[in-house]
């Protein structure tokens, strides 16, 4: 195995295996280490069919002295519960969770990018219906499966900014729909757009709510958050966005530093003011956005190269608590 980790993308990278639980008669089984990538699935699973399929997405870090952590693992437990209920899918108990992620991990050190390289192993755990059903209804049996690939920038690199744009004839989710969990069929509806998007060329796409197009849900695959002209974050409450534990930790930091954190509705319209916008997320982590294309409207935000300055400290104290090289003081990372 030869891996350029200081190359790497967001791409998978076939690993040692996986970790696949299986929950049937109403309990989930002790699971095995699977070493081929690849599933048995009866043809009829209602994953395959009705959607029954939710995922999480985390990362596991090498730190200065080559101790491997976790970061807020019980956090991504805890949302794929809710997920599953949406779903009419059995949860994963935490320690169930956590035991799987850490044996997974525990048979792929070898994949975890080394301190200083900015790569960390991207842990996907994975949900599924694995029963057969023909009528739309729960299926009887359900995998949970755990796989890891290391993992770089999901964009450009860094703090590059990025271009991001409104598609008007789209949404990804409905008012009282499946948004705010997350559900594998959200990604599916939003890859039409993205790759209209891509071939304008936009990195990113932003949606606004579904009701009426007026104010600000998020991005594809991450949430929005801005820096107002007088200091504060801003982030949308919206129910048809992700709850995601990126967003929640800078809220964390941006109170540490005696910010004012505002979760609130926000106005496409309030774009214009914001002196910072960046979409957060475990895989794009802090990318900052210097541009949104809304038909012949571009709004520009920030400096246009680079981070503006409070994303740019922000990014630094939660990637330095992440690596280990700030002191843990919320409790974040957890042992493999
Ligand atoms: N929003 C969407 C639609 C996502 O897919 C993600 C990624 O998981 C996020 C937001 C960010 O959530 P988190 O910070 O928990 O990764
Ligand atoms: C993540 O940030 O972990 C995600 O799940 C987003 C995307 C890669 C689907």
């Amino acid at each position: 195995m030869s891996i350029d980790w200081q190359r790497l993308g967001f791409q998978y990278l076939d690993t040692n295996g996986h970790v696949c639980h299986v929950w049937r008669d109403g309990r989930w089984d002790a699971g095995e280490f699977v070493q081929e990538p690849y599933l048995r699935l009866h043809i009829a699973a209602t994953a395959l069919h009705y959607g029954q399929a939710c995922f999480e997405g985390l990362k596991a870090f090498c730190r200065r002295d080559g101790e491997i952590r976790l970061f807020r693992p019980l956090d991504n437990a805890r949302r794929m519960a809710a997920t599953a209920r949406r779903l009419c899918i059995p949860e994963v108990p935490e320690e169930l969770f956590l035991d799987a992620v850490r044996r997974v991990i525990r048979a792929n050190l070898e994949f975890v990018p080394p301190y200083g390289t900015g790569g960390s192993l991207y842990v996907r755990p994975l949900l599924i219906g694995s029963g057969p059903q023909i009528g739309v209804s729960p299926a009887t049996e359900y995998a949970f499966l755990v796989l890891v690939t290391p993992v770089g920038a999901y964009y450009k690199g860094g703090l590059t900014p990025v271009r991001a744009t409104v598609l008007d004839q789209y949404d990804r989710t409905a008012p009282l729909g499946v948004g705010n969990v997350k559900v594998a069929g959200n990604y599916a509806a939003g890859l039409e757009p993205h790759l209209i998007a891509q071939r304008q060329g936009f990195a990113i796409e932003l949606y606004l709510d579904a009701r009426e197009h007026r104010y600000v849900d998020e991005f594809g695959t991450s949430n929005l958050i801005g820096i107002s002209r007088d200091g504060a974050y801003v982030t949308p409450r919206s129910d048809s966005i992700l709850p995601s534990i990126t967003n929640h930790g800078l809220q964390e930091l941006a109170r540490e530093r005696g910010m004012d954190v505002q979760v609130r509705p926000v106005l496409f319209e309030e774009l214009r003011s914001f002196a910072e916008v960046a979409a957060c997320g475990t895989a794009v982590v802090i990318t900052p956005v210097n541009e949104i294309v809304r038909g012949g409207e571009v709004i520009r935000i920030g400096p246009a190269t680079g981070c503006g300055p409070v994303l740019q400290s922000l990014y630094e104290r939660y990637t330095a608590i992440q690596v280990g090289d700030a002191e843990d003081v919320f409790g974040w990372t957890v042992a493999i």
